[in-house]
């Protein structure tokens, strides 16, 4: 992978060269803005929020971090923009710049898409990615790895599994490559055909059955039906559920203290039974208010640089 010069300047696209000391400092801003009331005054501040591809939660709680910032939000909608006659994204970002933005928030399908936006001399303004097709989702990952050490104060040693629709998940790729970094032991479980090139980088195969006794967190990732090829997108929901799923019978076997954790939207009854979604071990609503203290945190960090 391009080694991405994502930490050392004002851009947040990527985790991948974050040092556990970096992601600690990350995690520990996220959590002082949740337990305290206290802003930073970011008043004089402008920020746009650029989604190619559709989004709630990242979208809405990265403009609820930004407001809790004291930051001013500029609408942008690419329905109703000059990108409808032609204009790239390169030019989007000029000109947002140009008029006097500080931070742009981008999702886009196109993988990597930032790569020539952090790389211009011309580019001031900072770019925090919000997802780039199937390759990265740090804010996501930021979050999890928020929400994983509310829960257990460490990472070292955790048995995570990310399980299902892992080829075509931005999030299990930002997730499997920062917690092999923190130290916890990273397990890959679903359909084969599922699987990334890279995750024996990262982590082992095991099925369901063999994690579920085990794991300290289930980490369950949407079936993205919309990245699939039409025969997948057929898959039968109970099948699926019964195959590589959390039921029932599955979640009585966890551990005491193991969590159920997914980054949603859930497509409820097929990754997750529809009445465990919210049940005690799920963090899943836990995850969404972090992201808004873990945006919190990503935005100040770029804007003191
Ligand atoms: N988890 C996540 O990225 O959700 P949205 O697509 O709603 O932003």
């Amino acid at each position: 992978m391009k080694m991405l010069k994502n930490k050392t300047d004002r851009h947040f696209v990527s985790l991948s060269n974050f040092s556990e000391g970096e992601i600690m400092q990350l995690i520990e801003t996220a959590l002082r803005y949740k337990n305290q009331s206290e802003r930073e005054p970011f008043s004089d501040r402008y920020a746009v929020n650029c989604f190619f591809e559709d989004s709630t939660r990242t979208h809405k709680s990265f403009e609820m971090a930004q407001r809790k910032l004291g930051m001013q939000v500029i609408d942008f909608q690419p329905s109703t923009s000059s990108v409808k006659k032609g204009e790239s994204l390169y030019d989007t970002v000029l000109t947002l710049q140009a008029i006097g933005i500080d931070v742009v928030v981008i999702r886009h399908s196109e993988e990597a898409y930032y790569e020539k936006l952090i790389s211009s001399p011309s580019i001031h303004c900072s770019i925090i990615n919000g997802g780039d097709g199937a390759g990265q989702h740090p804010s996501q990952s930021l979050l999890d790895l928020m929400t994983i050490y509310e829960e257990f104060g460490t990472f070292r040693d955790l048995e995570i599994a990310i399980s299902g629709d892992i080829k075509h998940s931005r999030v299990a790729r930002s997730n499997m490559q920062i917690l092999n970094t923190l130290g916890a032991k990273v397990f890959f479980t679903g359909p084969k055909k599922w699987m990334a090139d890279d995750c024996d980088t990262f982590g082992s195969y095991l099925s369901i059955d063999e994690l579920i006794p085990r794991a300290d967190v289930m980490m369950f990732l949407r079936v993205q039906k919309e990245r699939h090829l039409p025969d997948i997108s057929q898959t039968d929901a109970k099948t699926y559920l019964q195959t590589y799923g959390l039921t029932p019978q599955r979640e009585k076997q966890m551990k005491k203290q193991a969590i159920v954790m997914h980054p949603a939207p859930v497509n409820r009854g097929v990754e997750i039974a529809d009445e465990l979604v919210e049940c005690s071990r799920s963090r899943i609503i836990r995850q969404m208010e972090n992201g808004v203290f873990a945006r919190m945190a990503i935005i100040e960090s770029v804007l003191k640089k």
